[in-house]
């Protein structure tokens, strides 16, 4: 039971994205209770098609690798809700969305995976404030550096590859991004992870192909 790795991606480790999509009848009877009163909860149709999307692509994802219909799978939300497939401690899943994409990862052999994507008319702008909480005192002096339109790139993926490790952690935003130092330039790379975080001895970072006017990361740590 191995996932594929898509192109340039570790064997047992795949990647799927769609663009969100409102739930119909099909995609609804994938879902289990406590994802349908999620559902319910969701007042807004672009959350509501996010949420549901990522469950689809989830769903079905984990079902070819567990050989069960994807309504089978059993999908939980652990600790810090970071979701998990109950009674499987070799598989994994991370999933983000912004805008209408929406990005799955799922690893097994006991790799864990972090996943994210940000960008578009909600991106968020590397603005003073913002800064201070997302980057390291040499972060900010690297971005500081660049021209506007280089900068928001290169702060979206800075933001994006934070966000997949702390995802792949597990403990996603309840750690100090600024506590995690990554290099500014290529190839994506932690230089001092914090207590608890895998380092580059086990993590390995690269970022997703992503519509234009957005960045996505992957995270993977080793089992
Ligand atoms: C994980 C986190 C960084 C996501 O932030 P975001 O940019 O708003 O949203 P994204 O689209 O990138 O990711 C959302 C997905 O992250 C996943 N997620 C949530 N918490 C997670 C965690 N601790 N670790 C890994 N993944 C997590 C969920 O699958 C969620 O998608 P879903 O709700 O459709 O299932 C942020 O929610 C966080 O730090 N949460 C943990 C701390 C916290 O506030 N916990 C309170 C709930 S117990």
């Amino acid at each position: 039971m191995s996932a594929p790795g898509g192109p340039g991606l570790p064997p047992g480790v795949a990647v799927h994205r769609a663009l969100a999509t409102e739930p119909d009848e099909a995609v609804l009877a994938l879902l289990d209770e406590a994802e349908r009163e999620r559902l319910a909860r969701l007042r807004r149709p672009a959350d509501r098609a996010r949420f549901a999307t990522g469950r689809r692509l989830a769903r079905t994802a984990l079902g070819a690798l567990l050989g069960v219909a994807p309504a089978e799978v059993p999908l939980t939300v652990g600790p810090a809700g970071r979701p998990r497939v109950a009674d499987a401690a070799a598989l994994d899943l991370s999933v983000a969305h912004a805008g209408a994409h929406v990005f799955v990862a799922v690893a097994d052999g006991g790799r864990r995976v972090g996943v994210d994507v940000e960008g578009g008319s909600g991106a968020p702008l590397p603005d003073a404030g913002l800064l201070g909480v997302v980057c390291t005192p040499s972060e900010r002096a690297a971005l500081a550096g660049l021209e506007p339109g280089p900068r928001h790139d290169a702060f979206l993926a800075l933001w994006t590859r934070k966000e997949a490790v702390l995802k792949a952690d597990g403990r996603g935003l309840l750690v100090d991004p600024t506590t995690l130092e990554l290099a500014l330039e290529d190839p994506p790379r932690v230089l001092v992870a914090p207590a608890g975080v895998p380092g580059p001895d086990r993590l390995t970072l690269r970022d997703l192909d992503a519509a234009r006017g957005y960045r996505a990361a992957l995270a993977v740590v080793a089992p």
